[in-house]
C-alpha cells in the first residue's frame, strides 16, 4: 500500500446494495456520520467514522464534509452533447424539433474547434451537476466524438460516446453513407474504446435516419467488438412511431426494426420507450437490452408517460438520461422531480429511494457498469458527489421539518438543483468544488 495513495471523506453516506423497489430497506446502506476511505481512486472501505478513524493512521487526510450527503456520482444514460447549446427551445414536438433547431446546432460540430469548446462546457456542467458517469450522443462528424472524449479523458470521467449514424432523411450537410459511417466508426473505436474510462457506442440516430443498409452494419459493427455500447432512440413520440411503421413495414413494431437488424442485447440502451408493447419489452428483458427514461424531454416535447411500473415488472434494466438539449436540465435531481410527476400522472409512485438508486446503481446497472461504479462496496471506482442540503434557504427551511432519511431526500430531489451540488469527485479527487 502506497500511503500517499490513501485518503478519506467524511460526512453523511447514503448507497444503495440493490434496488430499495425491490429489497425495500436491506437494498439502502446509510451511515449518519460516515467515512470514506479511498486508495488509488477505488473505494477501500466505507462505515461509520469512528469505527474507521480509530483505526486509520492519523496521517491519513481526510476531508470534512459534516452536514453534506456524500452519494455515488450520478449516471445519465442518455444525453446528447451536440444539443447543449439548444436546450430550451420553443414550441415543437420531436420531427419538427429536430429538423428546426437540432439538425441546424449539430451541423456546426463539423467544425473541430467549435466541438471542442462546447465539449469542454459539457463535461464541466456534467460535473457542476454531480454526474460522473455519462452515454452521450455526438454529431455525424468523427470529430465530434473525438472532442469528447478527450474533453472526458483530460477529467477521467466515464464517458461513453459514438459518432451518430444517419444517411437519409437529415439534411446533406448531416449525411453520411452506410459504408462511410461503418468505417468511420470503426476507426473510432480503435482509436478510443477500452482507453481509460472511456467505451465506444455505435449509434444509429434512430431507423427513421438510417437506411436497412446502414442499419444492417450497425448491427454488424455491434456484434464485431466485444464490449462496444449501441444507443439509439425509440417510441418516443406517435408520430414517429407511424412513420417508422411505414419506412419498415415488415417489421412487428418500432423495436422489432431494431431487433432484426441485430441490434439488441448487452449494453444496448434505448431512450425514452414510451409506445412499446408488452412484446417489446418482453424482447428488450429477454435480450438484457436497457432503456433510458427521460422524463423532462418527454414532458417538453410532449411525447407521453413511461410506464415505469411495468417496465419493472417485467424485469427490464432501467436508467435514468437527461436528454439534454430535448430534456431541460443537466440536473439529475431535477430529473428525478420529473420523473416523480410523469409517473403521477399515471397513477404510479416513486419514492426517494427508488429515484436516487436510478440515478447511481440503477443508471450503473442498465449500462452494466454496476461491478465497477454504482455504490461504494469496496474496490468500486471512487466518484461520487457531495450534496448540500441546505444549498438554498428554501431547501434549509424545508429540510428542518424533515423527519426521516427518506423525507430528506424526497425535498432534495424535489427541490434540489446544481445549486445543491457541493463538489463532485472523480476517482476519489474533486473534480468540481462550489465556490463559496
Ligand atoms: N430521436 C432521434 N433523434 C433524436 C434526438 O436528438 N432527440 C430526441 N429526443 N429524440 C430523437
Ligand atoms: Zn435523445
Amino acid at each position: 500500500m502506497n500511503p500517499a495513495d490513501l485518503h478519506a471523506v467524511r460526512g453523511e453516506i447514503l448507497h444503495f446494495l440493490a434496488d430499495p423497489a425491490s429489497h425495500g430497506e436491506a437494498a439502502i446502506e446509510h451511515f449518519a456520520d460516515g467515512l470514506l476511505l479511498i486508495r488509488d481512486g477505488h473505494v477501500a472501505e466505507t462505515g461509520p467514522a469512528g469505527e474507521l478513524l480509530a483505526r486509520l493512521p492519523a496521517d491519513v487526510p481526510v476531508t470534512d464534509y459534516r452536514g453534506k450527503l456524500i452519494l455515488p456520482g450520478f449516471v445519465d444514460t442518455h444525453i446528447h452533447y451536440a444539443q447543449t447549446d439548444i436546450i430550451a427551445s420553443h414550441g415543437e414536438q420531436l420531427l419538427a424539433w429536430l429538423e428546426k433547431y437540432t439538425f441546424p446546432a449539430e451541423a456546426r460540430f463539423a467544425d473541430p474547434e467549435h466541438a471542442r469548446a462546447v465539449a469542454e462546457f459539457f463535461c464541466d456542467e456534467l460535473l457542476r451537476n454531480g454526474t460522473t458517469t455519462a452515454l452521450a450522443f455526438a454529431t455525424v462528424h468523427a470529430t465530434s466524438v473525438d472532442a469528447l472524449f478527450e474533453a472526458a479523458l483530460k477529467r477521467r470521467m466515464r464517458m461513453i460516446t459514438g459518432k451518430v449514424m444517419m444517411d437519409r432523411h437529415c439534411p446533406d450537410f448531416l449525411r453520411d453513407t452506410a459504408a462511410g459511417g461503418y468505417a468511420e466508426s470503426q476507426a473510432l473505436i480503435e482509436r478510443w474504446h477500452g482507453r481509460e474510462r472511456l467505451q465506444y457506442a455505435v449509434t444509429p440516430r434512430f431507423a427513421a435516419t438510417s437506411t436497412p443498409e446502414q442499419m444492417r452494419l450497425a448491427g454488424r459493427l455491434y456484434a464485431e467488438h466485444p464490449g462496444l455500447y449501441l444507443q439509439s432512440h425509440v417510441a418516443e413520440n406517435r408520430g414517429e412511431v407511424a412513420w417508422v411503421a411505414q419506412l419498415y413495414p415488415e417489421a412487428r413494431s418500432y423495436l422489432d426494426v431494431y431487433d432484426r437488424f441485430g441490434q439488441l442485447g448487452e449494453r444496448s440502451v434505448y431512450a425514452h420507450c414510451i409506445w412499446l408493447d408488452d412484446t417489446d419489452r418482453q424482447r428488450m428483458a429477454d435480450t438484457g437490452t436497457a432503456i433510458s427514461f427521460c422524463p423532462t424531454s418527454n414532458l417538453f416535447l410532449g411525447s407521453g408517460l413511461f410506464d415505469l411500473g411495468r417496465a419493472r415488472e417485467m424485469g427490464l434494466r432501467v436508467g435514468v438520461g437527461t436528454d439534454v438539449g430535448a430534456g431541460t436540465s443537466f440536473s439529475m435531481l431535477q430529473t428525478l422531480n420529473e420523473a416523480y410527476k410523469v409517473l403521477q400522472l399515471g397513477g404510479q409512485k416513486l419514492s426517494a429511494a427508488s429515484a436516487f438508486h436510478l440515478a447511481t446503481l440503477g443508471g450503473a446497472h442498465s449500462l452494466y457498469l454496476d461491478e465497477r461504479i454504482g455504490n461504494f462496496l469496496p474496490g468500486k471506482e471512487a466518484d461520487f458527489v457531495v450534496l448540500d442540503p441546505a444549498a438554498t434557504p428554501l431547501l434549509a427551511r424545508r429540510m428542518q421539518g424533515a423527519q426521516t432519511l427518506d423525507e430528506r431526500l424526497f425535498v432534495l430531489m424535489m427541490l434540489g438543483d446544481d445549486r445543491s451540488i457541493a463538489a463532485t469527485h472523480v476517482l476519489g479527487r474533486a473534480a468540481w468544488q462550489r465556490s463559496g
